[in-house]
């Protein structure tokens, strides 16, 4: 049996896609080890959001290159950065990439894996299709809490600073009893949690179905206490969508809400297809709604043209609402994309280094007060995992809202649901002490057995 070592970089989707592999290759007489000395393939799913991603990846197949075990290793190329960069990555003699395959391609792996083998000849298979949605593969988890299902695909929104409709193709969405089919095998295997997932994960649809009707379904799961969601879009949050969150108890009380930026004109630019007001009044609305959500968001700074007045919008933004969190990056071209082609990078790199710095210290002390004001309320927290501190032995979970807590282990089990008092914090986690251990949400036992 080969055997192979995969690595995985980018977001949560590209963690998914990553088991959606394992379990192809598994069905195919592949073996996976968690060594790369082990292995005789060697696969990197890839990820192509900003250069930094990319750069990453290149200098891991640099070190790799010189694993060998007397022979030398099949390296393979998963991912965003295979149908993004595919013409400078299939022409680069120096990198001798082995194998490329595509988002869509997986299917087809065990066959390109072999032909490498075999041949030893590098072999690709690029192709983006306008249905794959994996969802006859079930996909490999190693035992956990939270469980991740792609319940749609691809991006449709073009905004002009972004890879991803490039790279991953043309939105699609699977089943709703696809979907349901899964979240009750995720159950069975003892997981309490899913995280639907999707580059635009709310224009979902399939047939008449929108996504807040998948949402209702997925929480009528028995054993499924808690449903997350990302990425969503502003532009897709009708109001049925607001209303399921907020009533729905299963589903959390947190939005990622990107708002890549405070000003119109740059909005514009970005083709995000919403004014700053309307992003502010879609904030207002989701508070109305629900008055505890908590809120997050991606920032980009240092976009073609930006301003000192339009980057101080920006800020005005994040002052305004208040975020819980937030994920700032420096604007980076990438080949291919409409900014990239129209828009000159012309924001200087210590602007941007200078406007990051500034968001990043402003955000902090919002984040920090944000948390603070926890400071004595009750929570209830899902245990994820246990994490060693240099003296004890703690566990780590994670608020409705999403806020990461650590808790004294004690006698707390991963997948234990218990209620929290907050008694510290810092702009990124909680602390707390349980006040009530073990709670039951659904009619069998929350332990993993
Ligand atoms: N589908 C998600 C975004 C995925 S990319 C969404 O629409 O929210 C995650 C984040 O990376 C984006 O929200 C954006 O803030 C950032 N990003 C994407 N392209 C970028 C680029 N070229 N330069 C810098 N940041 C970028
Ligand atoms: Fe990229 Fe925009 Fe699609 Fe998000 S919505 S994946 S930022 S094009
Ligand atoms: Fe990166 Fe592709 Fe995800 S570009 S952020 S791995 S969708």
């Amino acid at each position: 049996m080969p055997k192979v070592y995969i690595e995985t970089y980018g977001c949560q989707m590209n963690e998914y896609d990553s088991e959606i592999v394992q379990a192809i290759l598994q069905e195919n007489r592949y073996q996976f080890v968690v060594q790369p000395e082990e292995a005789e393939i060697l696969l990197l799913n890839t990820c192509s959001v900003r250069e930094n991603a990319t750069r990453k990846v290149l200098a891991r197949v640099h070190a790799l290159r010189h694993l060998t075990n007397g022979r030398e290793k099949i390296i393979g190329l998963l991912g965003c950065m295979t149908t993004n960069l595919r013409q400078s990555l299939l022409e680069n003699k120096k990198m001798r990439i082995d194998l490329m395959a595509g988002p869509d391609s997986y299917k087809r792996l065990p066959g390109l894996l072999d032909q490498a083998l075999t041949d030893r000849k590098a072999v690709h298979d690029l192709k983006l299709s306008r249905s794959e949605t994996y969802s006859d593969i079930h996909p490999f988890r190693a035992k956990s809490v939270n469980g991740w299902i792609a319940v749609m695909r691809g991006c449709d929104n073009y905004c002009t600073f972004c890879v991803v409709p490039y790279a991953r193709g043309r939105e699609r969405s699977r089943s709703i009893d696809s979907v349901l089919n899964e979240v009750r095998r995720l159950a069975e295997q003892g997981f309490r949690q899913v995280t639907l997932l999707g580059q635009n994960v709310n224009s979902y649809h399939h047939q008449n179905h929108d996504f807040a009707f998948l949402l209702n379904k997925v929480s009528e799961i028995d054993d499924i206490w808690r449903i997350r969601f990302t990425s969503p879009h502003p532009k897709d949050f009708p109001d049925s969508l607001l209303k399921t969150v907020a009533d729905n108890s299963k589903v959390c009380k947190h939005i990622h809400l990107p708002l890549q930026a405070g000003a119109d004109r740059i909005l514009d630019r970005m083709n995000r297809t919403y004014s700053r007001q309307q992003y502010m009044d879609l904030v207002d609305k989701i508070r109305q709604y629900c008055p505890s959500i908590a809120l997050t968001t991606d920032i980009i700074v240092g976009f073609p043209g930006e301003t000192d007045e339009e980057f101080e919008n920006t800020l005005d933004v994040v002052q305004r609402v208040q975020f819980d969190s937030a994920f700032i990056f420096k604007y980076s071209p990438r080949r291919g994309t409409i900014a990239a082609r129209k828009y000159p990078d012309d924001v200087t790199p210590a602007q941007k280094t200078e406007r990051i710095v500034h968001l990043n210290a402003v955000q902090k002390e919002i984040s920090l007060n944000k948390n603070r004001s926890h400071i004595g309320e009750a929570h209830q927290v899902l245990i994820e995992e246990l994490v060693t501190r240099k003296s004890d032995l703690d566990v780590q979970g994670r608020t409705d809202g999403n806020k990461l807590v650590i808790l004294p282990k004690g006698d707390l089990q991963v997948g234990e649901m218990v209620s929290v008092r907050i008694s510290g914090a810092s702009a990124n986690v909680l602390k707390g002490k349980v006040i009530q251990a073990s709670i039951d949400l659904s009619a069998h036992s929350f332990i993993f057995h």
